[in-house]
């Protein structure tokens, strides 16, 4: 399969694209986890990113749609892959329509997880991380087993520097302003399907299953 994931911050794009991931032999394409990875290894994009996801601010254009096309044009993308915050903007999808026309190859669907402003606030100030393998808790939804530890790794988990409430607020309204817009870009081309982001992970994840079913997308 090959997907878009589009929704606000905090509306369960990177949890529901690890689900869909292992279920679906498709790669998890995370743009934000590449760039906070570009970041640790003080990579040049990594040291350019920093300032502009700090202030919930879209990193530049030029600089994503690098690290995604080199991500989908490696061998292990030909199984099919979901997109999780790529595109951003209009720009950027057109950039992706570019880059799958050169690889011979297009999009199954675009789900859109539809999220209360009230659901993002929540999940993002709850949300806690941990630092060594990336999955994500949720202080109240989600608890580690031990507190505050990592069930896998053991590590304390962090709260990212981005899920303060000032800087949510932002982010929210750059997804107003920059991605909201790409809801049409994407129905026009028939891609769009609307899912609730307000269900629990594995609600949501049945939906998929048989939406995916329906439309013969695997
Ligand atoms: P990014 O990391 O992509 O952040 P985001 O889009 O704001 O998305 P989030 O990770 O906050 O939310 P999510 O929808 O994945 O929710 P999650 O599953 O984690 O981007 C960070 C920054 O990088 C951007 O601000 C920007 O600066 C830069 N950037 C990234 N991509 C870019 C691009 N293309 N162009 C330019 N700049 C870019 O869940 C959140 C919490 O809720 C967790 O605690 C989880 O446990 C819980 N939860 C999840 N699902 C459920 C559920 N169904 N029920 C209950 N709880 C749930």
């Amino acid at each position: 399969m090959r997907l878009v994931l589009l929704g606000p911050p905090g509306a369960g794009k990177g949890t529901q694209a690890v689900v869909l991931s292992k279920n679906y032999k498709a790669l998890h394409v995370s743009t934000g986890d590449m760039l906070r990875d570009a970041l640790k290894k003080k990579t040049k994009s990594g040291i350019l990113a920093k300032d502009y996801m700090e202030r919930g601010e879209l990193v530049p254009d030029e600089i994503v749609t690098k690290i995604v096309s080199e991500r989908i044009s490696k061998a292990d993308a030909k199984q099919g892959f979901i997109l999780d915050g790529f595109p951003r903007n209009k720009n950027q999808a057109v950039d992706l329509d570019r880059e799958l026309k050169n690889l011979e190859i297009s999009l199954d669907m675009v789900l859109y997880f539809k999220t209360s402003e009230l659901t993002s606030v929540e999940r993002l100030t709850g949300r806690r991380v941990c630092p060594k393998c990336g999955i994500n808790y949720h202080v109240k939804n989600r608890p580690p087993k031990n507190n505050n530890l990592c069930d896998t790794c053991n590590v304390i988990l962090v709260h990212r520097n981005d899920d303060k409430v000032e800087t949510i607020k932002k982010r929210l309204e750059v997804y107003d302003r920059e991605t909201k817009p790409l809801l049409d870009y994407y129905s026009e081309s028939g891609l769009l399907r609307e899912v609730s982001g307000n269900l629990d992970v594995d609600g949501l994840f049945r939906i998929l299953q048989n939406l995916f079913k329906k439309e013969n997308v695997a």
